[in-house]
């Protein structure tokens, strides 16, 4: 018989030791080992292997492959469709992280009460009444819905094989336990090997699975980035839980762009499609008040216009306090150094506080002009007119640089009503199209939005 190994495993980056150590030799960090029996290779037992279908697959010519076209099948769910690429993909491996309590159980379920094929909807979390619950608050007919309360690995595929779904959801992969390893729930080990598992086991069915994966405090996916890999798309549910609104990024699609963009809101009977972000994203405020600036931005391939506010005051204690929700805080600090040396605008004795409208967190950097606009504002309590659109990126000089897709983020101000919009100077060049009800302010410094707009 061959002879059982001890090893031991870091549960942050999944590399192994032969020995107990404080820190691992990997990616060096501390108390992360946990030990592990590692059976013998030979009594492992993959599904494929279990089923017989372990067959060697040999070379073949890249022209004599048929390409699976039109396959997708629609999730009726439009954002999600938007962000898997058109729809899901049979066979597929889908995984969707996301903070405690942000809605991705809702999501699935949901998507599952609305799908016409059968569904398997398996959950290690929640009983089955809990689920009903949850399916009646949803208001879903649910006739077509397999619930399973299952942990085995082994036996959800056994169940999926009898069933026959046309879409397996597994809530979550972190509950999911393989018999072949003997270490817990959710370690590094165990989560590899069950989606190995369900990898393989989706590739032989062509039933697509989706799994729904917990993160780090960090907010990276919990257990090894492997996961990321083994998986052929891996989304990302976010948002502020105070909140109402939701995004769904894309982080990694075989099958599709990366850079689309679901956006929901979460209402007392589940989570509502937002086709038109702008639209809720700009306040309803009829006066014009100083500090707010709108910003035309791009989050994907969406255009969306959204309310950048500021508050500048004079610091009360000692250090002038900064903080922001929405918007790096490194970025708005060099925004105010650029404020402070080229306009001459004294920041250093203020507290500024800076808000992006809705919880949503933009990286796109055509925002800053709209922000250091609401700063100026703010500081001299001026309010800039509410038909007032901007995009740009500022550098550190004070320059205004290019940005990405101008057309598209005029016709959506053009489309909102806006009539006035600042850009940078040297967008202007490339500009095919316009939208003739929309008056542009070709911007090359920041010292000129200061004197158009302040003075
Ligand atoms: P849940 O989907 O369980 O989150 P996750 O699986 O990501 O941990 O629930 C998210 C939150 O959404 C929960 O706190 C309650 C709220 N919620 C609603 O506001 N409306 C609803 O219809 C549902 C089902 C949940
Ligand atoms: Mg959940």
């Amino acid at each position: 018989m061959a002879k059982t190994k001890t090893i031991f495993v870091c549960q942050s980056c999944g590399g192994t030791s032969p020995k107990m150590e404080g820190k691992c030799r990997h990616c060096g960090e501390w108390n992360t080992l946990v030990e592990q029996v590692q059976k013998p290779q030979a009594k492992r037992s993959t599904f494929a292997q279990a089923s017989g279908q372990r067959n060697s697959a040999a070379p073949v010519r890249l022209t004599d492959i048929a390409a699976e076209k039109g396959q997708r099948v629609s999730s009726q769910d439009d954002e999600l469709n938007r962000v898997l690429g058109g729809g899901i993909v049979p066979g597929s491996v889908i995984l969707i992280g996301g903070q405690p309590g942000i809605g991705k159980s809702t999501l699935l379920l949901q998507v599952a009460l609305n799908l016409s094929g059968t569904i398997l909807y398996v959950t290690g979390e929640e009983s089955a009444s809990q689920i009903k619950m949850r399916a009646n608050r949803l208001k879903g007919d649910g006739s077509n819905c397999h619930i399973l309360t299952e942990t085995n690995v082994q036996d959800i595929m056994t169940a999926a094989t009898t069933i026959k779904p046309s879409l397996l959801i597994v809530d979550s992969i972190q509950t999911l336990q393989s018999p072949d390893i003997t270490s817990t729930p959710g370690s590094v080990s165990q989560v590899r090997e069950c989606a190995g598992e369900l990898q393989q086991f989706a590739k032989a069915t062509g039933i697509p699975t989706v799994l729904i994966g917990h993160i780090t405090k960090e907010g990276s996916l919990a257990g090894p980035k492997l996961l990321e890999h083994i998986v052929d798309v891996v989304l990302q549910f976010e948002g502020d839980r105070h909140h109402t609104y939701r995004i769904l990024r894309t982080i990694k699609n075989r099958f599709g762009s990366t850079s689309e963009l679901g956006i929901y809101e979460m209402r007392a009977d589940g989570l509502r499609e937002v086709s038109n972000p702008s639209e809720l994203l700009l306040s309803q405020n009829e006066d014009e008040l100083s500090g707010s600036a709108i910003a035309a931005a791009l989050e994907g391939n969406r255009p969306l216009l959204i309310e950048t506010q500021a508050l500048v005051t004079k610091a009360v204690y000692g250090n002038p306090q900064r903080s922001t929700t929405g918007f790096d805080l490194r970025r708005m600090n060099m925004l105010l150094a650029v404020l402070d040396k080229r306009g001459g605008l004294p920041f250093g004795q203020c507290d500024v506080f800076l808000n992006l409208a809705g919880g949503l967190r933009m990286d796109d950097p055509a925002i800053d002009l709209a922000v250091l606009s609401a700063l100026m504002s703010s500081l001299r309590d001026v309010a800039i007119p509410a038909t007032v659109a901007f995009a740009g990126e500022v550098g550190l000089s004070g320059e205004v640089r290019a940005v990405s897709h101008i057309e598209q983020r005029l016709i959506e101000a053009a489309r909102l009503g806006f009539t006035d919009m600042y850009i940078p100077a040297t967008n202007l060049r490339g500009l095919s199209k316009q939208p003739n009800t929309i008056r542009l302010h070709p911007i090359s410094k920041v010292e000129e939005i200061y004197e158009r707009l302040m003075t």
